[in-house]
Order: C-alpha cells, then structure tokens, then sequence
C-alpha cells in the first residue's frame, strides 16, 4: 500500500488576509527536463533549486533505472552522471511515472531512438491520459508501442535501432508532444522538425542549445518551425533552476482574493512561453506589479506582489491558452470572486490534463455555489464578487494537484469553509504547499478521513 491508498481531506476557512513573503519551489517542467537532458550529456551535470515534488523524483529515478547515475548531496545540490545521446540501458524493471504526464512523455521521447524495451505505468490518473499524442509522431522516428486501448499505459515502447529523423506537424498545442519529439531527434541523423500552430513552452529549445545542441525556431506561415540537428554531444551544464510560475499562481491568486492580502512571491520566472496568468490577473484589475526586474539564466525573472482589491471578469483571449494552460482552473477560482464573468475559450486541453479539470472545477465550483457553463472548448465563470461565495462543499479532486490547490484558495474567500477530499496529490509539484500557505496565514484543516 503507498501513502498514497490513504485519502487525506482538508479544508480552507476564510482567511483574515494573508502577509508575507511565499518561496516557492523549483520550476516543474526545468526540474524534469534538467534530469533528462543531464542524462543524456557525457560528464557531470549539477542542478540546484530542483523541484523535489513526487513527479520530479519519479523522473530522477527512471534516469536511474536507464543506467544514469544520480545523487543529492545534504545540501540539495543534484549530480547526474549522464550515459550520452544513444547510451540508456534496458531497465530491469517496470517504469512507474507515477502521476507525471511530462515526465513520462518526455522520457518517452528521449529512449525512443535507442533499441531498449521499456514498459511504462503510472498512477490511475496518468494510466487514463492519453499517449497516442506522442507515440504517434514517436512511431515515425521507428520506435515501436504496444499499450492498451487508446494507447493508454501500461505501454511497452521499443525504441528505433535505426533512427530516422522526423518531420511532424503537431495536432495538439502541447510543449510535452515537442519535447518527446526533439529528445528523440537527439540520437537520429540528420534534421528533425517540429511544426506548431501555437508557440508552447519552449524550455526544451533553450535547455537543448545550452547543452550544446544546434536548435531554431522560425515563425513562418505553417506555424512555428523548430528545428533539431540530430547526434550532437551534450555537453554537461550547471544549472539554477527558476522558481515555477505555475506554483506561484496560488500564493498570488490566494492574495489577490482575500481581504487584506500583501504578499510577495520573489525570483519568479516571467518567459513568456508561461506568464500568461499574470497578464490575464492584470487585465481583470489586480493589484499585482513586478518588482525587482531582472534577468537570470537568459530568462526575465521579478518578485512578484500581490495585494488584495476588487477585480472583473473578463474574456481571456484564446491565444493566451497555451502560456497559461496551467493556470485556469486557479482562474476560475479567482473569477468565482469577482464581479462579472469570466469567459475562457479555446481551453479543450484542459480536459485531457491530470484530470479533466473543465469538469472538476465547474462541479466543485457549482457545488460552492457559483454559476458556471461549459461546453467541450470553453469555460465560463459567473463571479459573485468579494464575499459573495457561499462555499460549505467538498470538492473532488481527482488526484489532481492543482484542483486540489484551487478549491483550497477558494477557501480562503469564502463564506463557509472549502473542503477537498485528497490533499495527497498536491504533494507531485508543490510538497510545501501547505506549510508555506499557513505560514502566509491561510487556514488549514486537516479532517480525519
Ligand atoms: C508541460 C507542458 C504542459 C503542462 C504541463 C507541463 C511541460 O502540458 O500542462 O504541466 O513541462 O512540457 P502540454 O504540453 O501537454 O500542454
């Protein structure tokens, strides 16, 4: 039985404002891609500011099992002995990703060109999500799958023995779909290129060209062209990685609707690729300003600060979705509390995340007693201003960290306390979330299950 078997409810009563200063954890997408990248450089990589979440950890011990070698030393500084582009072993055993999509979509795509089986599972959300989007484009490369129907994990995966590089036009605006595909670019000849509509986070291009690799980027009529040249050597780096965004969105989301907030979330990496939320809570009125501006491993970066006022709804434009796909469903809280509605289009990947988090946050958010509509590609919120939610439900959270997180911020407003059947799930990306939180002034519950 894993810790996990155990549900953990908790609930949110109002908050009386919250203060202070919110350090939150290492960039979830850097952290993964900063082990995989490391694993397939020649040498010693070191990472500090690794996200020491579930996923995270997951992804470090797959590395292992395809024969990197891997350490933390006390004071949390991550080694990783790389094998080089071509060199993972077969794993003995099965791959367990846990509830990590990027993880195993991207360690996918990284052993998809090396001639190693590796079969790969997960937890029950992951095993529901779908696969096909990357063994797909994986199968052009050579690798071979067997899953289950619609491609779902377990999956076993045979990698290419003679690689060919890959022209593939993504169907789906997602950085984890790009990524596998470049990773799998790495160990085939010649160039592979990756075409997308919509511009995703892009840091895989730039953690590939600081490894060494030769990657562009061109925006031309087809979309945006990226372009890997295959076998290169990687070249071991040390890398700080930034402070997530996505994790950042709760403590200033939670500041911004609760009466009397003044909260500062420092050294919070403002890429373009993902600061869509920030741009979309200012646009609804919030008093949120950068602070600090600066520059950090070649990314914008500032201290963000939050405080509480009244806000509007507003419509998010579509084109924004990709660099906030994160995000919305800490949106829809915020947007429960303010006055108007929210209307969020072209948002139909949110369905297909670590669950369909259209359908979580508008039963739970229902079940507070807010208003909303839907339909398969959009999410509408009818706010009821400051103090207007009445809340007194339980929400379900579908082993989802960030519904999870969400109804818990909502609780904090709200005029009857929040409650979330499992606090468990939190624990993939932001394992000091609850500390942190009460720390700011949150109030937090535990409940005996
Ligand atoms: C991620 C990409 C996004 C995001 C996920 C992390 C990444 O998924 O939802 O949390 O690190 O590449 P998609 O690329 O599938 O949209």
């Amino acid at each position: 039985m894993s810790a996990h078997d155990v549900q953990r409810p908790m609930s949110s009563h109002k908050a009386a404002g919250l203060k202070g200063e919110a350090l939150v954890p290492g960039d979830k997408s850097v952290s993964h891609r900063s082990l995989i990248l490391g694993a397939m450089a020649v040498g010693e990589t070191r990472v500090t500011g690794l996200l020491e979440g579930e996923d995270v950890l997951g992804t470090a011990q797959a590395m292992r099992a395809l024969g990197a070698d891997i350490t933390r030393s006390e004071d949390g500084m991550w080694s990783i002995h790389g094998v080089g582009i071509g060199g993972f072993r077969e794993p003995d055993d099965v791959v367990d990703c846990g509830n990590a999509g990027t993880g195993v979509r991207l360690i996918m795509g990284a052993a998809a060109t090396t001639p190693i089986s590796v079969t790969f599972t997960g937890d029950a959300s992951l095993r529901k999500r779908p696969m096909g989007r990357v063994s797909d484009p994986l199968a052009l490369f050579g690798a071979e799958f067997n899953g289950r129907s619609g491609g779902r994990l377990p999956l076993t995966m045979t990698g290419a023995s003679n690689p060919v590089p890959v022209r593939y036009v993504s169907p789906v605006p997602s950085a984890q779909v790009k990524s596998a595909v470049l990773l799998a670019g790495l160990n085939a000849p010649g160039e592979t290129v990756l075409i997308e509509a919509e511009a995703t986070r892009d840091h895989s291009e730039r953690m590939l060209r600081g490894f060494g690799a030769t990657v562009s980027t061109e925006l031309t009529g087809e979309g945006h062209v990226i372009t890997l040249t295959g076998q290169p050597e990687l070249r071991p780096q040390t890398i700080a990685v930034p402070r997530d965004p996505s994790s950042a969105a709760f403590p200033v989301v939670a500041a911004l609707l609760s009466e009397g907030s003044d909260v500062i979330v420092p050294g919070i990496g403002l890429n373009p690729t993902r600061a869509g939320l920030f741009q979309t809570l200012k646009d609804m009125g919030a008093d949120l300003t950068y602070e600090n501006m600066r520059e950090e491993g070649g990314e914008p970066v500032a201290d963000l600060h939050a405080r509480f006022g009244p806000l509007k709804g507003i419509e998010v434009p579509p084109e924004r979705a990709a660099s906030m796909i994160d995000e919305y469903p800490i949106l829809s809280v915020l947007a429960a509390t303010a006055e108007g509605t929210t209307i969020m289009r072209g948002v139909k990947e949110l369905r297909v995340k670590e669950s369909d988090r259209i359908d979580a946050m508008a039963r739970g958010l229902e079940a507070c007693g807010v208003q909303i509509e839907e339909d398969e590609d959009t999410f509408i919120v009818h706010g009821r201003g400051a103090d207007g939610v009445p809340g007194g439900a339980t929400c379900a959270t579908h082993l989802d960290h960030r519904i999870a997180m969400s109804f818990l911020c909502l609780g904090m407003a709200s005029q009857k306390p929040v409650t979330i059947d499992d606090a468990n799930a939190i624990l993939t990306s932001f394992p000091i979330f609850e500390d942190l939180m009460t720390g700011l002034g949150a109030k937090f519950q535990r409940i005996p299950a």
